[in-house]
């Protein structure tokens, strides 16, 4: 939990897949809001926790299965306001005295019209833009009896409780979900909650810029902070609001493994070191990583060889600079939710998301986290609160390992240089054509093989490349882009013509699954 002079919303996570969103929705309103499991809270994790207001998450379980999850009777005596979703309302009726029915022959999946009962309710003000309101439902059992105070506000032709409301407790329990993109006016029932109970709306990246800064000067007092500055946007960000918070106690450590693209190393140093003034060491490894990488053409070798020396590299400058208290790092708060996940531990399906994993134990020091409760687009707003350049922020992700994943096969320095030119000509193409904020990430890889040609008069026999690009929400899964004819042509007459040692170009349009984004 966190200390925060903000007005609270508690979220209680039953297991629903889409409690992420219901929290996204409050902070799109400026509410602050922290989702904690039912099991985590409490008689007394809710009186710490002094919510405002508590929002019950759907979740796959039947109110009937032993054991089934339940929140803490205390929760109905706190005085704030409460709203049940799906899953949360059949919870809320089954405590308060209500009754709900195994789903046979009534479950109901997907888009559904919501029709407006016979009383006005302030809770609905606005909501319903015509007689009836498109939702989406998702449940098995369905209430079938409501507890004592509560009413009926609105219909469908399956689910007669759709939304029912105890006005005077402030009680709220739909059975559908206003958080999912498929309820289309659903943000007004979350607009109204938050109004209704009473929060100012001040959680801003502007407000939250100043109290981070004083909660990373608490914590670190006097101590010396580091930071493995990659160049994404987490640690960029990370790092130049812990400057801000306490200046020449943090040193910020990029290793350059000589994997980095086209003028990147540059930039980024440049960057934080001109602009920000930032300590910055510039840890030039390329021999080391290039050296120890030759002739490994196995994937999972590269990933690993990069990792440990990652770490290797880290702790030498680490030293170097006489040691520090603190770690640094840009986790983010999608991670923190995921490692206190549902089932009780962290969730298979996380992959690293960050490239010093191992650093903490190792080193036997402290973290700094402060982007532990911001979702990615409040790092980017922070970001652009703290003054780095849109086109930075807005920049695609780029893996630790580099551009050794974009080169299957044996890595040479050869390699590398075609595939840095190439990818910048590629990203070039992309962001002239207006494409760049439109795809989730765009690269080359170099593949290992080589083809014949013809250029001129003269016979070619040079490297064949493959371009990616893939629209995403959190990159977990992914589409490849669907680029004109005319894009691809000309990217690739561009690629040939400007990039030595390439004489075809492919474009890769697999999907993930069944591939991943990244070709190693
Ligand atoms: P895949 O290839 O697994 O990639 O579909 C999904 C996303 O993760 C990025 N990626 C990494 N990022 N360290 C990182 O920081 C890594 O080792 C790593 N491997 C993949 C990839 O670029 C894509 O955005």
């Amino acid at each position: 939990m966190k200390q925060t002079s903000h007005d609270r919303l508690l979220i209680i996570d039953f297991g629903s897949q889409v409690t992420q969103l219901i929290a996204r929705r409050l902070r799109e309103l400026n509410v602050y809001c922290e989702i904690h499991p039912f099991n985590a809270v409490t008689d007394a994790f809710l009186a710490e926790f002094a919510p405002r207001a508590v929002i019950f998450s759907g979740g796959p379980s039947s109110v009937f299965a032993e054991g089934a999850p339940m929140p803490p009777m205390s929760v109905f005596d706190l005085g704030v306001p409460i709203l049940g979703i799906c899953y949360g309302q059949q919870v809320m009726m089954h405590c308060l005295g209500g009754k709900v029915e195994r789903g046979h022959g009534t479950a109901e999946f997907g888009r559904a019209y919501v029709s407006k009962g016979a009383k006005p309710l302030d809770w609905l003000n606005g909501w319903f833009l015509e007689e009836r309101e498109q939702v989406w439902m998702s449940h098995g059992d369905h209430v079938s009896a409501l507890a004592p105070g509560f009413e009926v506000f609105g219909t469908s032709p399956h689910a007669p409780f759709a939304i029912t409301a105890d006005p005077a407790r402030n009680f709220f329990a739909v059975q559908f979900h206003p958080e999912v993109h498929h309820t289309p006016n659903g943000k007004t029932l979350y607009q109204n909650f938050v109004k209704l109970a009473g929060f100012k709306g001040d959680w801003t990246m502007d407000a939250y810029r100043d109290e981070a800064v004083q909660r990373i000067r608490d914590q670190v007092g006097d101590g010396k902070v580091i930071c493995a500055l990659s160049g994404g946007v987490d640690s960029s960000v990370a790092a130049v609001l812990i400057h801000e918070a306490i200046g020449e106690q943090l040193t910020c450590v990029y290793v350059d493994h000589g994997l980095m693209r086209k003028a990147e190393s540059e930039q980024v140093v440049g960057m934080f070191r001109e602009h920000y003034n930032l300590p910055l060491i510039h840890a030039d490894e390329s021999e080391l990583f290039l050296g120890k990488l030759e002739g490994v053409s196995d994937p999972e070798t590269k990933r690993k060889i990069i990792g440990g020396l990652f770490i290797d590299v880290f702790e030498k400058y680490a030293k170097q600079i006489g040691g520090a208290d603190f770690l640094a790092q840009g986790t983010l708060y999608p991670d923190v939710i995921e490692s206190v996940s549902f089932s009780g531990g962290p969730s298979v399906t996380i992959k690293s998301h960050h490239n010093v994993g191992g650093l903490p134990e190792r080193m036997n020091m402290q973290l700094v986290e402060p982007l532990r409760e911001l979702f990615k687009d409040e790092v980017r707003a922070l970001g652009r609160e703290l003054g780095l350049p849109d086109s930075f922020i807005g920049r695609h992700p780029f893996p630790g390992p580099g551009l050794a994943i974009r080169c299957p096969g044996e890595i040479t320095r050869a390699k590398l240089d075609i595939l840095r030119e190439a990818d910048a000509v590629y990203i070039d193409q992309i962001r002239k054509h207006g494409l760049y904020d439109e795809i989730w990430q765009a690269f080359v890889a170099i593949l290992p093989v080589r083809t014949v040609g013809v250029m001129g008069d003269g016979r070619t026999y040079d490297f064949a490349c493959a371009l990616r690009a893939v629209t995403s929400v959190d990159g977990m899964t992914a589409d490849y882009y669907p680029f004109t004819h005319e894009f691809l042509g000309e990217t690739a007459t561009r690629i040939i013509n400007e990039v030595p040692g390439i004489n075809r170009v492919t474009y890769d349009i697999t999907s993930k699954p069944p591939g991943t984004i990244e070709w190693e």
